[in-house]
Parts: structure tokens; sequence; C-alpha cells
């Protein structure tokens, strides 16, 4: 039993993880899943609440009249609620019921709410605890600890688009509570082209911390850093994105969209996997337990990893 804790809509992560893992019961469970999702006669799509609140709206960070949009997709949910048709647009009643198949049930329930009788062998809960402080995660911790069965695993942490960017820590269920096993980070994040490993709206984020403690062991390896910068420098010339240019600074993304980006970025995490090998033995050297994992990301026994200064402007 697999449960993906704050899996989103659509939950795509989680229809992966069913189809990949046939064998499993996988459960989807987000707090925010719409009960109306209206389509416009374009395609674009917003979703609403039990209350007909809006939830969410498909309008890009280009949309010259947000407020219009969201009035537009609104009064669309009425028409179409009053069986008033013809623009084109269509109603869908509990979207996230056209996802659920054999093995893949979804409910509108977040951390604290879900109750699976028996218990579950594995939480994944990605992109979801960045948003809340310490308290909340230990918080967190206690109740995914009642819902694991013995063994089972809390898999929580951030990551982008097609796993880039990726840091996390893996719990065990031990005894009646959650040990810590494995801290791990995608090697990409030594030199990022995306934004997201130093993103955070805490600064107590446990993974942001760890994986920026463990990225500057590895930058502060002359020859681990020459190798890898060198490296990188080339396969973003071939790649055409964020090229170094003659007066040494590197160069932007051009025109490209964010979906074309975070291809490249995937692209660019496969390129630099032989890095991962190196990284390990950099960490190791420096007195850490580290390993390649199964994800080919670069694991460590976990740590604590040093306060951050002070970030706040006074
Ligand atoms: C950025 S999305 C992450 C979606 C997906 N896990 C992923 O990595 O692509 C964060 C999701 O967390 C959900 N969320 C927020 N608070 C939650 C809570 N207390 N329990 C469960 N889910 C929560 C939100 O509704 C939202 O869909």
């Amino acid at each position: 039993m697999f449960l993906d804790l704050g899996c989103g809509f659509p939950p795509m992560t989680t229809i992966g993880t069913a189809r990949s893992l046939p064998g499993w019961q996988v459960i989807g469970a987000d707090p925010a899943f719409g009960q109306y999702l209206v389509y416009d006669e374009d395609g674009r799509y917003a979703l609403f609440d039990p209350e007909k609140r809006l939830r969410f709206v498909q309008s890009g960070n280009t949309d010259p009249d947000p407020e219009a949009t969201r009035e537009r997709f609104s009064r669309l949910l009425t028409d179409l609620l009053d069986g008033r048709e013809g623009s084109g647009a269509r109603l869908v009643a509990e979207p996230s019921r056209e996802f659920e198949c054999d093995n893949l049930t979804l409910v509108r329930e977040g951390m604290g709410e879900i109750e699976i009788p028996g218990g579950v062998d594995v939480i994944r809960c990605m992109n979801v605890l960045m948003y809340y402080d310490q308290t909340f995660r230990l918080r967190t911790l206690e109740w995914a600890a009642g819902l694991l069965r013995p063994g089972g695993l809390l898999i929580c942490g951030s990551n982008w688009a097609h796993s880039t960017c990726s840091r996390y820590t893996v719990y065990q269920r031990r005894g009646g509570s959650l040990v810590a096993r494995e801290f791990a980070f995608g090697v990409d994040n030594v030199r990022p082209i995306e934004l997201a490993p130093w993103y955070a709206l805490h600064d107590d984020n446990v993974e942001n911390r760890a994986n920026a403690h463990a990225v500057g062991i590895l930058r502060r390896d002359p020859r681990f850093r020459r190798h890898f910068d060198d490296r990188l420098d080339v396969e973003l010339a071939d790649l055409g994105v964020c090229a170094r240019g003659a007066d040494g600074y590197l160069g932007g993304a051009g025109d490209r969209s964010a979906d074309d980006l975070a291809v490249i970025a995937a692209e660019l995490a496969e390129r630099l996997d032989e890095f991962v090998e190196d990284a390990v033995t950099v960490l190791q050297r420096n007195g850490y337990e580290a390993w390649r994992n199964s994800a080919a990301h670069v694991a460590m026994t976990p740590f604590m990893p040093p306060p951050l200064p002070n970030s706040r402007v006074r």
C-alpha cells in the first residue's frame, strides 16, 4: 500500500506510480481536490471546491487580466450547473474520479485526516512540507509513524519536474517511531540551472539546509569543482542553454518555456550521472557516510546541517 500525501491535481505523479507498480494499491490524498472542473472553449481549466469557491485557474503567468479570468470561469460554472451549455465549455464533477483505476484511489483528505485500516508500506510526501514550519513537520512525522506498517518508509522533501533538483529524507518506522535513514540529493544540485534547490519558504527547511551543506562540501573540493564546472559548461554549450560566453559569464536560457527548460534540466542531470560516484568519494573523505542510492542520487547518513545565518532584512 502506497500513500501519496499532498499529491496535487491533476495527480500525474501518483498516476505514474500506480502504472509503474501494478501490484500495489496506491492512494493519492490531497485536501484541495476540486469538486468541479470547468474547461473553457479553449481547453483551459479552473477548479472549484464543493462550496463553488474557485481554488485554481490555469490561466498562465502572462494573463493580462486574472480577475476577469476568474470571474469568467465562475460564470461558466454557474451556467453549466444551471444547464446552460453551448459556449463549448465543459463541466466535470468530482474530477479526481476520472483518474481512478483498479489500483489507484484518490481521497480529498490531508495530513492527520487519512485513516487506512492495516496501515501503509510507503508514504511519499514531496513538495508539501516546504509550505510549513518545523512544528508542522514534527506533527507530520508523528502522524506518519502511526500510519506506517512496521519497517514502512516515509519519503519527504522537494524536487522539480522530471525529478530534477531532488533533495529528500527517507524515514523508516522502527519500534513505534520514525528513524531518519537517509538524506539524498541529485548531483544536478551542485550547480543547477533551476532556482528550485535554493528556494525556501521557511529558514528551517531541513532538506534545503542539508542540500546546501552537502553541496558546499563538494564545491569546496577544488578538484571536484573544476571537473564538475568544466563538464557542465561543455554540456550547457552542447544543449545551447545558459552557455558561458567569451566574457566568462553564463548566458541566459533564451525564450525557452519552463517545460522545455525542465526537459533540458533532466537531460543535464543524466549527463552528470558519473559525478555521483565522485561526490560520494568527496563526502566520504570529509567524514560522511555516503553512497549512490537506487534512484541514482547521492545518499548520506542523515546529519544535522549547521544553522543558516539570519536571512531576514532588518
Ligand atoms: C506543490 S503541490 C505538490 C504536488 C505533488 N506532491 C508534487 O510533488 O508534484 C503541494 C500540494 O500539497 C497539498 N497540501 C497542502 N497542505 C496539505 C496537508 N496538510 N496535507 C496534505 N496535502 C497538503 C496542496 O493541496 C497541494 O496540492
